[in-house]
């Protein structure tokens, strides 16, 4: 069962005099690595073929993922109304492909997939979140914090199936902490990249991966607060199985708070050259 739909977003109460222009781009983006869910479905369907609730399970996240880009598409859509979702999606689909013939998990392991599902709902929870808090459009605001929910959810549900792999597995801590640093470093791969292209560039401008890059995450790391930092950081350090809260986990968040503003920096000094 979903927890919210399409149809509970009070649309009515769009506000165009609210709308901030530089998140529109970054929820066309967004729309399209969402709506890709199903694909990602059907890989985890492989890796965990003969694993039945977590294959049921991984189809109700997905329709959730689905909704997630639909609801982020209809609001820019009415933000921009030149903007068409289905077509700018439609190309992400065609140029974007995930291994959905893989017969194992590429982290090696299912514990190791379960965690870098982890790192992404890390992620797309505090991401959301940071968008929800910097948005005073009211329908913007609505859905992001609808997304940002099914986000927290998700991370424990791919957590609670991860502990259970675990427990068979005996993935050690190094490797389980390599594979969430990995995904994590995986943010600046095609995935998002070519999604800030099909959703923004036009017609006939080519993909350029360090261009795309340092577009999309120079803003979307503009929207971030400490404290969605510090949250996450907590998050990454219950997956791997380390405390959640305490000096440790401090002193990581303020460091990935120092290293996203210099990273921005760069990329933003990218751009201008
Ligand atoms: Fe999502
Ligand atoms: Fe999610």
């Amino acid at each position: 069962m979903k927890h919210w739909r399409i149809d509970d977003v009070a649309w009515d109460r769009f506000d165009p005099s609210k709308v901030e222009p530089e998140l529109i781009p970054l929820v066309k983006a967004a729309a399209m690595v969402e709506r890709n869910g199903t694909d990602y479905a059907i890989y985890l369907s492989r890796v965990f073929n003969d694993d039945k609730d977590f294959r049921q399970a991984a189809d109700y996240w997905a329709d959730e993922e689905v909704q997630h880009g639909d609801a982020l598409g209809k609001w820019a859509m009415l933000a921009d109304p030149a903007w068409d979702y289905p077509a700018a999606f439609a190309r992400y689909k065609a140029g974007f492909k995930l291994p959905l013939d893989a017969e194992a998990s590429v982290r090696g392991s299912r514990t190791g997939e379960l965690i870098a599902r982890c790192m992404v709902e890390t992620g797309t929870s505090s991401y959301y979140s940071a968008l929800a808090d910097a948005t005073k459009e009211p329908v913007l605001q609505q859905i992001c914090r609808h997304i940002a929910a099914d986000e927290f959810r998700h991370f424990k549900l791919f957590y609670d199936h991860m502990k259970r792999y675990l427990a068979r597995e005996n993935i050690g801590l190094l490797n389980r902490l390599r594979i969430a640093v990995g995904r994590i470093g995986e943010s600046e791969d095609d995935e998002l990249a070519y999604a800030w292209h099909c959703g923004n560039d036009a017609d006939g401008v080519a993909y350029e991966h360090g261009r795309c890059t340092a577009d999309y995450m120079s803003r979307a790391m503009g929207f971030y607060r400490f404290r969605h930092i510090e949250r996450g950081m907590g998050m990454i350090f219950k997956a791997v199985g380390l405390p959640p809260r305490g000096r440790l986990s401090d002193l990581s968040a303020k460091a990935a708070w120092r290293l996203m503003q210099w990273r921005r920096q760069r990329l933003i000094a990218r751009l201008a050259a």
